[in-house]
């Protein structure tokens, strides 16, 4: 079986020597907003990865970045088996910046005392600089007096070591914010990378610029050349294949290398009958029109649906979906010729959770079910030239690389389909239902410009029926869910809260316009404790 690599390859290190020469690591010791921290730095035009918190001095020196950010974390120091970190990093002249348990680890490490707080902070605070200048203090360049910090915590950082001078406090935390006095080492309690700290951003950009000397020069546009010769220089004169689904992501993928190695690409997109209105079509207009790739679609509708035939229970859909979608694949892939490499739109955050990076934070649950994913045993090199970025990344890449607005910034959609939105049994008829209510509830968003402000919208066929009267004819028909989110990262969502006016007319337009349906009922749950989707 051929090796599973990428056209970048896995070490931060090698990353950044190819794709831009600024690297600023941040040492994940457990916050859920690592990874928010690393998409911050990288908003400043600084190439950034997340690590793990136990990476060795002479491992941060060998990745020589400009900058380390220790980011939070829910341990507190003194608590047994708490994250730690190798002292000497503090000795190697690398500017440092603690965030909250990174502050505390590092006041700890280097002499400080944390003590639980008197009282436990969360949410906003007024955070006021301290009135003596402090020399040297670069952090703050630009910053009001006073400000909002967001504060989640306990412990905090009670006496500095004489090498510390306390830059800022609140009325609960005499130490909000401290600077080593002959060391590029600060610490904040407060978290500048979530929204709620005003100039969170500013002060990030200052860390990076000011203190670390980093220019800022990392630019999608770049990347995207240094990608795609990296690309032509792996691949030679072999051929790639590129499963396309409709997404974004492997539809960057796709558009990518066809810039990259133009005719050398063959993308296969499956229409396994469960797609969205209109969705093959869209696929087949851009990659036979703009791109002009080979493309295979396989009209494989009647096999799937044949499989999922009598089949309600969730699991065994997928289960389904996921094997034909195997089979139909191979099949293709075989009628390549040549075909040595197969393209993927993995993501960081799936590098990150997967735990593939020997350097990366140990892997975490990752609750996202990836039907649609291919075997190693298909036998490809693998070349995932996405791997080191961010869903928002990706998008910029794909506004940049021609791709249309409506692709970019299409809402997710589950590789199991319109299955898992379809409760009960998959027909031809009750797709139908679904992909009519579902094509109007998405023409509605755009009609009222909210389509970007939701993260994902569907509509869910009920297996559930319910009385109505249409003129004067009493009907017994089918009840659709309509379901809205908002969510940064898919793991956590809230659900949509309408103007009243748009819930409306998705409604009416549906319940009118859409045989089969006769009440539309609108989904009010959280993730957690709900799903995003229903199945
Ligand atoms: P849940 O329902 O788990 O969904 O809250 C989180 C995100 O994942 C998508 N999703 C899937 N994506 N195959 C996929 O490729 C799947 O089987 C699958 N199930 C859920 C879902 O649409 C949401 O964006």
């Amino acid at each position: 079986m051929a090796g599973s690599t990428s056209a970048s390859t896995s070490s931060p290190a090698k990353n950044a020597a190819a794709a831009q020469d600024e690297l600023v690591l941040v040492m994940d010791f457990g916050s859920q907003t690592a990874q928010l921290i690393t998409r911050r730095i990288r908003d400043q035009n600084v190439f950034c990865q997340l690590v793990r918190h136990d990476l060795t001095a002479d491992r941060i020196k060998a990745l020589n970045p400009k900058g380390l950010i220790l980011s939070g974390g829910p341990a507190s120091v003194y608590g047994e088996g708490s994250p730690k970190i190798d002292p000497a990093i503090f000795k190697l002249g690398i500017p440092i910046l603690g965030i909250c348990y990174g502050m505390q680890i590092t006041c700890y490490t280097l002499g400080g005392r944390i003590l639980p707080a008197h009282s436990r902070e969360f949410g906003r605070s007024p955070c006021t600089q301290s009135s003596t200048a402090v020399a040297g203090n670069l952090l703050f360049d630009g910053i009001p007096q006073t400000f909002t910090a967001w504060m989640s915590h306990g412990d905090h950082v009670e006496s500095l070591t004489g090498d510390f001078d306390p830059i800022a406090s609140t009325s609960t935390c005499p130490n909000a914010a401290v600077k080593h006095k002959t060391l590029p080492i600060y610490g904040l309690q407060f978290h500048p990378e979530v929204t709620h700290t005003e100039f969170g951003g500013q002060l990030l950009g200052n860390f990076v610029r000011n203190v670390c000397g980093c220019q800022g020069n990392w630019r999608i546009s770049s990347l995207i050349e240094q990608q795609k010769e990296l690309i032509r220089k792996r691949v030679g004169t072999d051929r790639v294949i590129c499963g396309l689904s409709g997404g974004v992501d492997s539809s960057v993928v796709a558009a990518l290398i066809s810039e990259a190695i133009g005719d050398q690409l063959s993308c296969i997109f499956v229409d396994n009958g469960l797609l969205r209105k209109d969705e093959r079509g869209q696929v087949e207009e851009h990659f036979n029109g703009h791109f002009k790739t080979d493309l295979h679609v396989v009209d494989a509708s009647a096999r799937f649906l044949g499989e999922l035939a009598g089949v309600s229970d969730p699991q065994k859909k997928r289960k389904i979906i996921g094997k034909v979608f195997i089979d139909v694949f191979r099949d293709e892939a075989k009628s390549i010729p040549n075909a040595k490499y197969l393209a993927q739109g993995t993501l960081y955050p799936d590098v990150i959770e997967s735990g593939a990076n020997p350097d990366g934070p140990a892997a975490t649950i990752k609750s996202h079910h990836n039907v649609g994913g291919l075997p190693a045993e298909l036998g490809f090199e693998l070349i995932e030239p996405l791997r080191d970025l961010f869903k928002d990344e990706v998008r910029r890449m794909g506004v940049e690389l021609g791709l249309p607005e409506t692709m970019v910034w299409r809402h997710p959609f589950p590789g199991p389909g319109l299955a898992v939105r379809c409760l009960g049994e998959v027909t031809e008829e009750r797709l139908r239902i679904i992909r009519e209510a579902d094509a109007i509830l998405i023409e509605e968003l755009h009609i009222a410009g909210l389509y970007r402000d939701i993260q994902q919208a569907f509509v869910v066929l009920l297996p559930v029926q319910s009385v109505g009267v249409m003129g004067d004819d009493r009907t017994y028909e089918n009840v659709a869910a309509v379901r809205a989110i908002q969510s940064e990262d898919f793991m956590t969502a809230d659900w949509y809260q309408f103007p009243h006016e748009v819930l409306a007319r998705i409604s009416t337009r549906i319940i009118n316009s859409v045989r089969g349906i006769n009440r539309v009922v609108y989904d009010i749950s959280s993730k957690p404790p709900a799903t995003i989707e229903w199945e």
